[in-house]
């Protein structure tokens, strides 16, 4: 256990507001309630630094409870955590953008939040704190027009009040970030995107690294559907480590933060220790040669809008 917390705990990048953001991480998304609570206190104890979180997750409360027993219990103090939320699509509006940060740190039982990130580059009708998607009846999303412009703008102002550490985005392609830093005055310090073998994202990796964006990759196991690939299995055999291990640890090579997401106590361990062994270039070029610009996170199922890539 030692060894295992005092090798995660390490790695991390600093990121373009001067603040540390630990590599590897832990999600939870899709974690069903009275799970989520158990298992990011399993990876908290395991020695995972960095939780990512958000509205849309509607499992808040209870992540916020685990966070206050751990810090009562003295096993983490929240100054040693790095935690990130997201502005959901809802919520774009300039008057719902700090209300519903507030909603957010008041779930988390938070008094600032390390990273607030706009989830994704577009704007809904708003739906109140259920935050509920609002669907036409062809099946697509109702979409509203604010300008990303405005929803920054506000969340720069969290930054200026001390709400959030840091602020960044989520979902954005080349073409949303270079227009945001057209008009953005902090500028954002994260992108998180889904990135794996399948879906490497090239080009907005060499986009970030040019404007010290840093890459937070989400969906490292492809939602679960990567574990299976036989040549990632191959190379986990040739390392002695598994499939995930291979996968998360692609990532931290490529200079990616990872946030698998597990609610299985045993991979929930598995999942973060990724730190003491390294992946061999030609190897890395295998992983890489699997791209084939697969998304299992796509927001052309989940709303009908084929509009990111
Ligand atoms: N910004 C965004 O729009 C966005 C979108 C998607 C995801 N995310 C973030 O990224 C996180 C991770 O992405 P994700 O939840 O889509 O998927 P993921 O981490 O790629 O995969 C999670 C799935 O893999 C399983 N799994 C976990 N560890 C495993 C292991 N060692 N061996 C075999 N199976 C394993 C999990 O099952 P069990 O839980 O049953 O163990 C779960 O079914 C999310 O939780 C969320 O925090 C962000």
């Amino acid at each position: 256990m030692m060894a295992i917390a005092k090798a995660i705990i390490e790695p991390s990048v600093k990121l373009i507001s001067g603040h540390k953001l630990p590599l590897v991480g832990f999600g939870t998304w899709k974690s069903e309630p009275n799970t989520v609570g158990e298992a990011v206190k399993a990876a908290i104890r395991g020695g995972c630094r960095h939780i990512d979180c958000a509205a849309a997750y509607q499992n808040e409360k209870e992540v916020g409870l685990a966070l206050k027993e751990m810090f009562t219990t003295g096993v983490v103090k929240r100054e040693e955590l790095f935690i990130t939320s997201k502005l959901y699509n809802t919520c774009h509006e300039k008057h719902n953008v700090r209300k519903h940060c507030e909603i957010t740190l008041n779930h988390l039982g938070l008094e600032y939040l390390d990273l607030y990130l706009v989830h994704w580059p577009v704007a809904f009708e708003y739906t109140g704190e259920s935050l509920d998607d609002p669907m036409n009846d062809d099946g697509s999303a109702k979409v509203i027009n604010v300008p990303l412009q405005v929803t920054w703008q506000e969340m720069e102002a969290l930054v200026d009040d001390g709400l959030t550490k840091s602020i960044g985005v989520s979902n954005y392609n080349v073409q949303t970030l270079n227009d945001l830093l057209t008009y953005c005055r902090i500028k954002p310090a994260v992108n998180q995107v889904e990135l794996h073998p399948y879906n490497t994202q090239p080009l907005l990796k060499w986009y970030c690294e040019r404007n010290d964006i840093h890459l937070t990759a989400y969906s490292p196991l492809g939602s679960g559907q990567l574990v299976n690939d036989p040549k990632v299995a191959e190379i986990a055999i040739k390392y002695d480590r598994s499939v995930s291990n291979i996968l998360c640890r692609w990532a931290i090579q490529h200079g990616f933060s990872v946030i698998p997401k597990s609610v299985t106590p045993s991979r929930i361990t598995e999942n973060l220790s990724i730190v003491d062994f390294t992946i061999s270039d030609v190897d890395m070029e295998q992983l890489n040669a699997l791209n084939k610009s697969l998304r299992t996170c796509d927001p052309a199922d989940f709303w009908g809008l084929p509009m990111f890539s």
